[in-house]
């Protein structure tokens, strides 16, 4: 590879990050404003950023928290879940996932995915015990996961459904947002809440932040109280002249309310969303048409009944086709001045996963193969074409200079 780096015409000028987030004037200024108005934690911006989130998807409730992993924990937690209870987790995920289960006492019970990266509606029902309560299904890269499919296992064995939706904000499942009510409509009673990310490379960011959403409004005012200490309703009023001093403790909640400053980078960053994913798209679009013949190179599996907002352009290498592997892969990029990424380390991989349950590999073999073979090449909207075409021809050269 060295040798062909002697092209130095290829290689970038300065580096190029894997993710980037894309802050404007506009969320600058609603920064500012919250700093100048006396009031910096949850308050006003947060509630407008809820009734905000709550429209774009159409949920009937949104709740903002200071990340995903507490959106998923206080779902877990206001459903019930605790010692004894198993949650179906898919392996290919970040750690967050399922170390929310270990933190209810529950145990996360990984199942593999399918070839295109998402939870197999198969293995979950091959995991399902008298003990399963829920399923945590990923909405890898910003692809719904096949929602019918998981809808009806939970409905059929009475589970609750946690969708982590990190990747997933602006995604779609035949025409409705992930999140929204309607998605299960034809299941009453089915107990289930999306948690979203706000995280700095996410689709939208608040820095750090998350929200819940959900049709189920006991869940809902279950989960308020829990992310605000467990305080009885409303108590972040109690500071202001609507509110008063008097408060309840009526759970053991946790502190894990968004701030007014975080919620003023999401109100305008909510409304940037579509056009953010509008790029990703087009991006994705010129990946696909660059790679969908390159030796070694499949692009990700796109399914025609949903969109996809590529949070990640996850592309797999045919390793039978290259003299490298997929980390000199990674490293060759880097020699370009390309960051890449990898998504994910399945988590039956990580020692603690393996130490505390026992997993090794082999046991879940679709996800180890796509970890063996998967990069997350450079895709935000602050790319210009120009940096997509250098990933592009960064993949080109060393795909064909380890040609095999
Ligand atoms: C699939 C998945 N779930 C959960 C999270 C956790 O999100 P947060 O950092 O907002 O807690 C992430 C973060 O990268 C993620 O990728």
């Amino acid at each position: 590879m060295l040798a062909l780096l002697q092209t130095e015409e290829l290689i970038r000028a300065n580096f190029l990050p894997f993710a980037l987030p894309s802050i404007g004037e506009e969320e600058i200024a609603e920064v500012v404003d919250t700093l100048r108005s006396g009031w910096v934690t949850t308050g006003p911006k947060v509630k407008r950023f809820e009734t905000q989130f709550s429209a774009y998807t159409g949920a009937s409730r949104a709740i903002a928290v200071n990340s995903c992993t507490a959106a998923l924990h206080t779902t877990l937690v206001a459903l019930g879940i605790g010692p004894g209870d198993e949650v179906i987790v898919p392996t290919l995920t970040f750690c967050a996932t399922a170390n929310v289960v270990i933190h209810t006492g529950a145990r996360p019970v990984l199942v593999d995915v399918g070839a295109d990266f998402q939870i197999s509606p198969k293995a979950i029902e091959a995991a399902i015990t008298p003990n399963t309560k829920a399923i945590m299904p990923v909405h890898y890269a910003g692809q719904a996961v096949d929602l019918d499919a998981i809808y009806e296992i939970a409905y059929r064995h009475s589970l609750a459904v946690v969708e982590d939706a990190a990747h997933a904000v602006g995604t779609t499942y035949h025409g409705l947002k992930i999140g929204s009510d309607q998605l299960s409509a034809r299941y009453p009673n089915l107990r289930r809440a999306t948690a979203f990310s706000f995280y700095a490379n996410k689709n939208m960011t608040t820095g750090e932040g998350g929200m819940i959403t959900t049709a189920d409004d006991e869940l809902a005012s279950k989960m308020r109280v829990l992310s605000l200490h467990g305080m009885s309703k409303d108590a972040w009023k109690r500071y202001t002249s609507a509110g008063s001093w008097y408060y309840e403790i009526v759970a053991a909640g946790y502190k894990n309310n968004m701030t007014d400053i975080a919620a003023a980078l999401g109100i305008h960053q909510l409304r940037r969303l579509d056009g953010f994913v509008e790029a990703r798209r087009r991006y994705a679009r010129m990946y696909d048409a660059a790679f969908g013949d390159l030796h070694a190179v499949r692009t990700p599996i796109a399914h025609a009944d949903r969109n996809h907002v590529y949070h990640l352009y996850a592309i797999r290498l045919d390793l039978d086709r290259l003299t490298i592997n997929r980390s000199e892969f990674i490293e060759e990029l880097k020699q370009l001045n390309i960051g890449a990424s990898v998504h994910f380390i399945p988590l039956h991989l990580h020692p603690f996963y393996q130490e505390e349950f026992g997993y090794q590999r082999g046991d879940l073999p679709q996800a180890e193969s796509i970890y063996d073979s998967v990069v997350s090449l450079p895709l935000y909207p602050g790319m210009s074409e120009a940096d997509v075409h250098d990933v592009i021809e960064a993949v080109q050269l060393i795909t064909s200079a380890n040609r095999r």
